[in-house]
């Protein structure tokens, strides 16, 4: 099985890294094959509103010319998508968002004349999430919109695991939060 990582903080060794990091090799060491990539590393413009790719349902269709069809690409080579990402105003980060944005329009083929096909329907996500505030106040609007997102877009909602960051003077990483991200990813394992 391939899962692709879509990787949102900008920060390499920042604490959503830390957090992905046991979670990724626990993945690996359940035989799933991942490819993480860093989203603030990619050119990623955001959606225009064009409406080009609603015209072939059988492609992305984005007239775009960025990382966006490499992207695409990827997630429909997958059968896993993690979206990892620090919350930034109780969202994802904007290089996230803007590929959301690009994915929701470019893969459901909804919104021509015609309702046409998800052509990602049935694959699985799964978020992972660092934020300030608890997590019931930091990531439950993000994870809210993907649930949402998941239902239209017909992908399978597998869950999400929220760590809390108390402060850039602290040490986020810790024993409890690696055994707790180990085994999320086994919870997803056993959920797809
Ligand atoms: C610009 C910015 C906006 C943020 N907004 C929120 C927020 O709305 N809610 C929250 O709980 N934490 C917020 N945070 C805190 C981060 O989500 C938190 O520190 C996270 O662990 C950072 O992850 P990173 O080290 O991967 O960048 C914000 C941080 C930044 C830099």
């Amino acid at each position: 099985m391939k899962a692709c990582i879509l990787m949102g903080s900008p920060r390499k060794t920042g604490n959503t890294a830390a957090l992905l990091e046991p979670f990724r090799e626990e993945l690996e060491h359940r035989g799933t094959e991942t490819e993480t990539v860093w989203l603030y590393d990619r050119e990623i413009r955001p959606c225009v509103a064009c409406r080009s790719c609603q015209r072939d349902w059988t492609i992305f269709g984005c007239p775009q010319r960025d990382d966006g069809q490499a992207l695409f690409d990827l997630v429909l080579g997958s059968e896993l998508v993690v979206l990892a990402t620090p919350i930034y105003a109780w969202y994802c980060t904007p290089p996230m968002k803007a590929l959301l944005d690009r994915l929701v329009y470019g893969m459901n083929k909804y919104y021509g004349e015609a309702k046409g096909p998800a052509l990602w329907a049935g694959k699985a996500m799964a978020l992972l999430m660092t934020c300030g505030y608890p997590a019931e106040k930091g990531c439950d609007l993000f994870e809210e919109g993907m649930r949402r997102y998941c239902r239209h877009s017909r992908l399978r909602y597998l869950g999400a695991h929220v760590e809390r960051h108390l402060g850039y003077g602290t040490v986020f990483m810790d024993g409890e939060k690696e055994d707790r991200a180990r085994l999320f990813a086994w919870e997803v394992m056993k959920r797809i």
